[in-house]
């Protein structure tokens, strides 16, 4: 202890995250600062600003937050034009009755709030939500270069950061642009507590990155947690939910001829002891770890090797 983790794309998050928890400041707060990083870097295309737009080519963006000491949750859905949603998710928590808004009305309070109202759709987003739109049929009138069949898999990126400081105190965030071309509306597992994230002071904190809609199934973050409540270690409570979620998935469109998934789902745990673990379904993720001495990527578990159609 202290700890901080995140998806692979958050090694300045965890670094953030510590040095304010070393500075005394709360683990929420903490984690919060460390995915405004990412939330505001423009090169991040699943995440805040930069992130992939919907299928009409506007940027909504999906965040939550938890906080172990005090067990209060905020998050926000389909957040159109605010750069940093899991601020204003944070305000949710601390400022609202509610756990979750959505679409016009979380904008409303995120401008309430002093929040500026920004287009996040960058240059770089705009020409691969134009290609996408582009090749997806050659049936209408928007053609790409030679009818582009770009084999483009969507992502599904998204930052997931848990920290517990030495006072035994546990908090999480989860932020995300979500499914890159999306229909305008669709909300991941991201922002709902439970599923991309969640935060029990007692057991541990768990979170998400990969296809939202079998982490919201498996209700995954809770389930991981639950996992560890009954004595399981982090990465045997990842492997736990993982192998639900392939159990689960019987729809053909998702398998692949042997029966494996044909998407990727990751989720990254600690403990109370400050044990931590990420793994995913298939080979290849990494995470970044802060384990209070240094801040590196580390390799990530997995549960199958890809089948040879994957
Ligand atoms: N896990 C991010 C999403 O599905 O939106």
């Amino acid at each position: 202890m202290p700890v901080v983790i995140a998806s692979g794309n958050g090694i300045n998050a965890t670094a953030m995250a510590m040095e304010k928890i070393r500075q005394g400041i709360d683990t929420l707060d903490a984690v919060v600062a460390g995915v405004n990083l990412v939330e505001e870097d423009p090169n991040e295309m699943t995440v805040g600003y930069g992130g992939y737009p919907n299928d009409q080519g506007v940027v909504e963006l999906d965040a939550c937050v938890m906080h172990g000491p005090t067990y209060r949750a905020g998050s926000v859905g389909a957040l159109k034009g605010v750069k940093r949603p899991s601020r204003v998710a944070q305000l949710v928590m601390e400022r609202t009755d509610h756990i979750m808004l959505v679409g016009d009305g979380a904008l409303a309070f995120a401008k309430a709030h002093g929040f500026k109202e920004e287009d996040l759709l960058t240059e770089k987003a705009r020409e691969a939500w134009l290609k996408w739109k582009e090749s997806l049929s050659d049936q209408d009138d928007w053609l790409g270069e030679d009818e582009r069949k770009l084999g483009f898999e969507r992502p599904t990126g998204t930052i997931n950061c848990c920290a517990l400081n030495e006072k035994g105190e546990l908090s999480g965030t989860t932020t995300t642009s979500g499914l890159a071309f999306k229909i305008p509306g669709r909300v991941g597992d991201s922002p709902i507590i439970g599923a991309g994230l969640y935060v029990d002071n007692e057991v541990g904190a768990a979170g998400a990155t990969g296809r939202g809609e079998a982490v919201i199934l498996s209700s995954g973050s809770r389930i991981v947690v639950e996992n560890m409540r009954h004595g399981m270690k982090p990465h045997e409570a990842i492997l736990d939910v993982l192998e639900r979620i392939c159990q689960k998935t019987v729809d053909r469109r998702l398998l692949y001829r042997k029966g494996y998934p044909k998407f990727n789902d990751t989720f990254y745990a600690i403990n109370k002891d400050g044990e931590y673990a990420c793994a995913a379904i298939y080979p290849g993720a990494k995470f970044a770890v802060h384990n209070g001495k240094e801040n590196a990527l580390q390799d990530a578990g997995y549960l199958l090797e890809r089948p040879e159609d994957g």
